[in-house]
């Protein structure tokens, strides 16, 4: 048996958390590998990371939709354990248009599979994992953002035909569904107070969560703690789909 206290020790390992520029989820999970001893390199659609994560990993500016950069970075990258597919959009209130509509699922969910076909032959290689970020928009209605709840649930039906397909090479394939977090993405929710203290009041620890919060699942999702975990998407909403 394995060790438990060295299911987190991600030491040699090479992460790539796609999606981490913006002080967000993927940045909380990029420090916790880090922290864990992993390798990790972070993407954005900035040109730079914000401030806050400046300086803190190798960044690459890479747009999700590019084959030709994504087909780049796929080459320059030797090695690769564990695949974070964590890049999203929402356009509260504006997604009925169909322009808008197209790009939150080029994105959101063919973004995510474009990247991890690109890395697939590093992944054989390592029996590395592959970790989404869905959310819980995959699971409920999204009146506001119905791109973006469409383009998770594609997120969530995508691991378990991923992890189905890809565990003949030993690769799992898991997602997590955050909750109502605190981060850039959320702000115009945020600001919308109704929404705000409704999500508060349904929410049986009565808060928002935090990105740091969403560390812990994508670590055990990726750790051999999980070995026999794929398909999964594990929930992270502070009991919010319970009620
Ligand atoms: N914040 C929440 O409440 C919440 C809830 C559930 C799920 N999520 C999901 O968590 C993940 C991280 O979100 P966040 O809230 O930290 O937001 P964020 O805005 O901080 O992060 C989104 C990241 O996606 C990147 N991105 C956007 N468009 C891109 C493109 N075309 N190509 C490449 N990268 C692109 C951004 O550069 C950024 O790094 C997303 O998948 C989001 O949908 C967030």
């Amino acid at each position: 048996m394995i060790d438990p206290k060295s299911f987190f020790d991600f030491s040699g390992k090479s992460i790539l958390v796609v999606g981490a520029s913006r002080g967000g989820i993927g940045a909380s999970i990029a420090q916790a590998f880090k922290l864990a001893g992993g390798e990790v390199t972070i993407t954005g659609m900035e040109d730079e990371p914000a401030e806050t994560e400046r300086g803190r990993f190798p960044y690459v500016q890479l747009d999700v939709t590019d084959d030709a950069a994504v087909a780049a970075l796929a080459e320059a990258t030797p090695r690769l354990d564990v695949l974070i597919n964590c890049a999203a959009i929402s356009r509260r209130n504006h997604e009925y248009d169909l322009a808008i509509f197209q790009k939150v699922l080029e994105i959101n969910l063919t973004g995510t599979v474009r990247i991890s076909l690109a890395f697939l032959p590093q992944l054989k290689k390592s029996k590395g994992s592959v970790v989404n970020i869905g959310s819980m928009y995959g699971n409920f209605g999204s009146p506001k953002v119905p791109a973006y709840g469409a383009s998770k649930g594609g997120v969530h039906q995508l691991t378990r035909s991923m992890a189905i397909d890809w565990a003949q090479y030993g690769i799992r394939v898991n997602a997590i569904a955050p909750g109502f977090i605190v981060t850039e993405q959320s702000r115009p929710g945020r600001e919308d107070p109704d929404h705000y203290a409704a999500v508060v009041k349904r929410t049986p620890f009565g808060r928002w969560g935090e990105p740091d919060e969403m560390a812990g699942p994508a670590l055990f999702l990726a750790s051999p703690a999980a070995s026999f975990v794929t398909g999964v998407t594990l929930l992270a909403d502070g009991g919010y789909s319970a009620v």
